[in-house]
């Protein structure tokens, strides 16, 4: 057992149960290796939604984000088990993928077609990934993971396993169902897209309310429609604050120029603002009186030149199941940005023979998920071809990443795919995975092979 900070870790003890929380891409290659490996009695997928695909399924009709609550972090927004809740929601993927197929497909089934396809493929993708792997049996589809304890179980005092208190909602008598179930393992892949974030500017919470619904957040926008003839502030330049800016200008129905404010340069801006979009420095406040926008040594946006401001700012993750009090403390730093007492983006120093976490860096997408799956589900087996390495190399892992990213100036579980960090990453996972068994049980972690490479 692992029970000293200068040994390799190998879990020795039986695994036969795994929860599974969310069934998304992860979700989706997380069962399949988990069965692969053919030593769990139980492997569930618990999924808050009526259907697997996460990000990928598409509400038309969103719900409307009920108090947006600028610079407030997950734990504010989207707090534990408040009683009785509504059943969350995903936002919608813009309507093309911005990743090579390659990526965002796993090793053994590509995507019908295209390079760039559209976002129900993906959808449809992870639906059907289920159904090949003869996982879709282990999807527990409508119910929601709330709590997640460290806990002694009943039957055996001196074993420990994860209790999850589970909550179905009955459509058909409209009450919530609660019950509660134990595992030996759990791995977390919840996605990080859905809880939206919204900084803090002087101003900002009085803007709201003296223009009530001029402002809102990525996660909401659906079509141009509803900027018909309107003076739009885009606020981002990431993803979706491009795509966002990209659409409102493309639609010829807003009114030109859509203003877009930048903190930082992003990979695909140019020298010069694209037709259509004025750019704009940071915010610094809104004018409580007059209303108007000030930018950081730029001329202000009257109140009357504005008629809708998105926040295109990106989103947090949210454990609110993690029970941070039984369970020795919070799962994510939000000031860091970093999980806490992780390895490799994947393993718990705190947990490491029976707990995994997924989807931090943004590399790959689809395809560096396979390699966490099969990593996690040969240790969880106890045959993976390396144990995990002695837990003061896996504290230096943490140390040294932290100053590197610090020096760097970036984010802790961004991977740069243009210098050898995404390869070294993978290489990791997938020599500790090593071979599958000769007589079949286990899945071969991918190679990544020319093409892929250079999907990257
Ligand atoms: C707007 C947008 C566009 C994107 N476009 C691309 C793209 O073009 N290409 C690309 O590769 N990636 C894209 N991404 C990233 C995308 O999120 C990943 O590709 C991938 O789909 C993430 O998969 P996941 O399984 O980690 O998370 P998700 O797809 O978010 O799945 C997590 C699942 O967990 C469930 N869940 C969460 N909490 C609970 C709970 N307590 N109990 C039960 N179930 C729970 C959720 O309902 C969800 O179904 C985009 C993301 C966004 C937000
Ligand atoms: N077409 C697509 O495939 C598509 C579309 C949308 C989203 N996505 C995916 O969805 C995920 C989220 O993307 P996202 O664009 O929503 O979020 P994001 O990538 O996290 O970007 C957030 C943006 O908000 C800015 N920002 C954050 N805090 C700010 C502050 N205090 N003041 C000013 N600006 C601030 C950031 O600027 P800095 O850069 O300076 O930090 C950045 O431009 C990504 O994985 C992305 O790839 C994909």
């Amino acid at each position: 057992m692992y029970d000293s900070t200068q040994f390799s870790f190998r879990v020795t003890h039986l695994i036969k149960s795994v929860a599974v929380i969310g069934a998304g891409a992860a979700g989706a290659v997380t069962a399949a290796a988990l069965a692969a490996e053919g030593a769990f009695d139980v492997i569930r997928v618990f999924e808050r939604r009526g259907e697997p695909g996460g990000t990928w399924i598409y509400d038309s009709d969103p719900e409307a984000i009920k108090t947006l609550q600028p610079g407030k972090l997950p734990p504010e927004i989207d707090p534990p088990l408040a009683f009785p809740s509504h059943l969350p929601h995903i936002s919608k993927p813009s309507s093309q993928t911005n990743v090579p197929d390659i990526d965002m497909s796993f090793s053994d089934q590509p995507f019908p077609y295209g390079t760039f396809v559209p976002h129900w493929i993906p959808r449809q993708y992870i639906g059907d990934y289920f159904a090949t792997h003869r996982v879709d049996k282990c999807l527990v589809l409508n119910t929601t993971v709330e709590d997640v304890t460290r806990a002694y179980t009943k039957v055996d005092t001196s074993r420990e396993v994860w209790r999850l208190t589970l909550r179905r909602f009955d459509a058909s008598r409209q009450v919530d169902v609660w019950w509660k179930e134990e595992f030996d393992a759990l791995i977390i892949a919840n996605g990080h897209y859905s809880v939206p974030f919204i900084p803090q500017v002087p101003g900002l919470e009085p803007y709201m309310v003296k223009f009530p619904n001029r402002v809102s957040h990525s996660r909401s926008y659906r079509s141009p429609e509803l900027y018909t003839n309107k003076r739009v502030l885009v606020i981002g330049n990431s993803a979706s604050g491009k795509d966002i800016t990209t659409e409102l200008v493309h639609s010829g129905i807003v009114k030109l120029p859509v203003y877009q404010s930048r903190r930082s340069r992003s990979r695909w801006d140019g020298n010069e603002p694209p037709e259509g979009v004025a750019w704009k420095p940071v915010i610094v406040e809104y004018d409580k009186i007059a209303g108007d926008i000030i930018f950081q040594d730029d001329p202000r946006l009257r109140s009357t030149e504005i008629d809708a401001v998105i926040y295109c700012t990106g989103y947090k993750p949210s454990f609110p199941f993690w029970n941070s009090k039984v369970n020795g403390g919070q799962l994510f730093d939000y000031s860091t940005g970093t999980l806490i007492n992780s390895y490799q983006h994947t393993f718990s120093r705190k947990f490491p023979d029976s707990l995994g976490i997924f989807g931090f860096p943004r590399v790959l997408t689809f395809r560096s998920f396979e390699y966490q799956a099969v990593a996690l589900a040969r240790l969880f087996a106890g045959r993976n071809a390396t144990p995990l390495p002695p837990l003061k190399e896996q504290e230096n892992w943490e140390k040294q990443r932290a100053e590197l990213v610090r020096k760097e100036n970036r984010k802790f579980p961004d991977i740069p795919w243009d210098n050898d960090e995404t390869m070294d990453w993978l290489r990791f996972l997938f020599q500790l995975s090593g071979l599958p068994l000769l007589e079949g049980y286990g899945r071969c972690p991918p190679v990544l092979g020319e093409k892929t490479r250079w999907a990257m």
